[in-house]
């Protein structure tokens, strides 16, 4: 059965293509080279994370010029669903390593009235760039994974650790492309989160830190400086503020 949008992009992704080798005269082994290259990336299970790399910030990009919200951002594969309910906002228990971070802000509507009852379900690697479930196990293991609520006035306060930056996988072919483009596989310290309230069109995004060495050069190139805190310090913690800004539901 034809499928007129696949045809429409596939049309227009062979002229892209097309164009491109001949404006670049691609010879016959550098075409068996790209598709070994393809192979090699399948069998290696980095489809997924090939693309993601080089492709799912544009998508995402492509798909929120309408939002007015907090810029959107990638998922990410180390999303996992059903993360804990947080008492009190403390997303790190008194054990975890790293710098305390409060981080404390207001979830609002675009004309800027507060939305009470949100839920913002947040994520993040630990001070030493690791995941829980991914390179922690078990894999239920929900480390720096919880769900809250914005109070009546919109409010929110999140006790957590300051993040460290990781490489994407990188022993891979995915990390020798990386390589071969002169790029490094950093991508800079973030918090993930998505928040979403009744009435409101969910947000995906990413929090960065100013100062980070590679918030500049992420290999995601999904970093930007409007996502990206300025933290104060206070003794051996951190602070900042973060507000959250949703889209009504159309
Ligand atoms: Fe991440």
């Amino acid at each position: 059965m034809t499928n007129p949008r696949v045809a429409h992009l596939m049309e227009d992704l062979f002229l892209a293509v097309n164009d491109l080798v001949a404006k670049h005269e691609v010879t016959h082994e550098e075409y068996r080279a790209a598709v070994a290259f393809l192979n090699e990336a399948a069998e290696a299970g980095e489809t997924m994370l090939l693309l993601d790399v080089f492709l799912e910030g544009g998508v995402v990009d492509a798909s929120s010029r309408e939002w007015r919200g907090t810029p959107k951002q990638a998922v990410g594969p180390y999303y996992l669903e059903d993360a804990p309910w947080i008492e009190d906002g403390q997303l790190a228990g008194p054990d975890e390593e790293g710098d305390r971070l409060l981080l404390t802000g207001t979830v609002r509507d675009v004309d800027g009235n507060p939305i009470s009852d949100a839920v913002l379900d947040w994520w993040q690697a630990d001070a030493k760039g690791r995941y829980g479930a991914f390179d922690i196990p078990p894999r239920t293991n929900m480390n720096l994974r919880g769900r809250m609520h914005s109070k009546e006035d919109g409010s929110y306060a999140l006790h957590t650790v300051v993040p460290a930056a990781y490489p994407i996988p990188h022993e891979g072919p995915t990390g020798r492309l990386v390589e071969a483009l002169g790029w490094h596989p950093w991508r800079p310290a973030h918090i993930h989160l998505i928040a979403g309230g009744d009435g409101y069109q969910p947000l995906i995004t990413q929090i960065y830190f100013e100062g980070d060495e590679y918030l500049d050069s992420d290999v995601g190139r999904m970093a930007r400086h409007d996502l990206a805190l300025q933290l104060t310090t206070n003794g051996d913690s951190r602070r900042a503020d973060f507000d959250i800004v949703l889209e009504a539901s159309v």
